[in-house]
């Protein structure tokens, strides 16, 4: 069976031409590292303020990476990445000589539904689209496109920091072809990531294993993700442990390279939020387990009253106002 799924396999596109749009900490993590690559990469979101945060947080990142894949050129290697990239608020424009978009705005279904029709129209046939969601199914992002399109649609989902983490997850679709397929795994390996095949069911792979974790020890090791925390909330919730002690104590006593609170500052709060009340919806569905998913009146609070997102507001469940820029 493996060597005839070998022979099956169909090649990849090829790709020079990479948009990604929106400008934040993911956005700005996938235009690095296919810039590092040597695409030809163009970076969108709605405004220059914005854009220039994007390449700001590029500007510091690179010096990391050269100094590691790079030691002996630090300067040629940044100033290689920076001559890949292009910055432009016209998002029709900016797909025009796309070969692959990249999606990684806010995680609101109409925005990124509207977004990837109005793209649709003028992206090359050719072009592929692919969304970096961490919480909605690809399918009901790509339900607005031509049909045609739906067979050039998957997703790309990386994990924070991006430079750093080697993961990407490649959604397919019941409708992705296998060219997009391998083209988005193609492009992934280029990217340096490892790529893995994930169907496009809520939490892929890696979350979706994480949630059951959630109310067990993970295995030693295992990096903690913005969906585990959860039941740490609901500790909190509940007086168990304090936040200063859950963080230390999952530290030291399972090797997380981070406490589940400094990972929700550092992913930010919404985010999470945004993975529960999208997972809420698949439940009612059928999709996803009920007893999975259960809303936290503490982050709802944080989210959606206090504002306290984590690191990029200043606070979240830290205060981070004293950092310097
Ligand atoms: N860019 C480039 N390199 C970086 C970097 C960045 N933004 N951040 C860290 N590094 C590298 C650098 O080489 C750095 O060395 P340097 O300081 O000499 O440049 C080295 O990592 C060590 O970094 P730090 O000393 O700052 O800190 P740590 O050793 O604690 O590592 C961390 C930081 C890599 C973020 C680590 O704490 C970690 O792995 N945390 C968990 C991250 C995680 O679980 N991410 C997944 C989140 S879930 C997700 O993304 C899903 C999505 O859907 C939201």
């Amino acid at each position: 069976l493996a060597t005839t799924q070998r022979h099956l396999t169909t090649a990849p596109r090829d790709v020079q031409r990479i948009t990604v749009f929106g400008a934040g900490l993911m956005g700005s993590g996938i235009v690095q590292v296919a810039a590092q690559a040597g695409y030809k990469v163009t970076m969108v979101d709605t405004n220059e303020k914005a854009l220039e945060n994007g390449l700001s947080i590029i500007a510091k990142s690179l010096p990391r990476v050269a100094k590691k894949q790079s030691p002996d050129d630090i300067d040629g290697f940044v100033a290689r990445a920076k001559s890949n990239i292009a910055t432009t608020t016209d998002r029709l424009k900016a797909v025009e000589n796309a070969d692959v978009v990249i999606e990684a705005v806010i995680e609101n279904l109409q925005l990124k539904q509207e977004l990837f029709s109005a793209l649709d129209q003028v992206a090359p046939p050719h072009a592929i689209f692919a969304s970096n969601t961490s919480s909605m199914l690809v399918t009901d992002i790509a339900a607005t496109v031509s049909e045609d399109r739906k067979t050039k649609f998957g997703g790309m989902h990386f994990f924070n920091p991006v430079p750093v983490m080697k993961l990407v997850e490649v959604v397919r679709t019941e409708k992705t072809s296998d060219e997009t397929f391998e083209t988005l795994m193609q492009v992934g390996r280029r990217m340096g990531r490892v790529p893995v095949k994930a169907k496009d069911k809520p939490g892929f792979i890696v979350n979706r294993l994480l949630v059951p974790y959630k109310r067990k020890p993970a295995p030693f090791g295992t990096p903690c993700t913005h969906t585990a925390p959860v039941e740490a909330v609901r500790m909190v919730e509940r007086g168990d442990a304090t936040i200063e002690d859950i963080d230390t104590a999952m530290k030291l006593g399972a090797s997380y390279p981070m406490g589940p609170f400094e990972l929700f500052d550092y992913t930010g709060v919404d985010i999470t939020q945004y993975v529960s009340e999208a997972w809420e919806g698949y439940a009612k569905r059928g999709l996803i387990p009920a007893d999975l998913v259960k809303q936290s009146p503490m982050l709802r609070k944080m989210v959606y009253e206090d504002k306290t997102l984590g690191k990029k507001t200043g606070r979240g469940f830290y205060d981070y106002s004293g950092d310097k820029k």
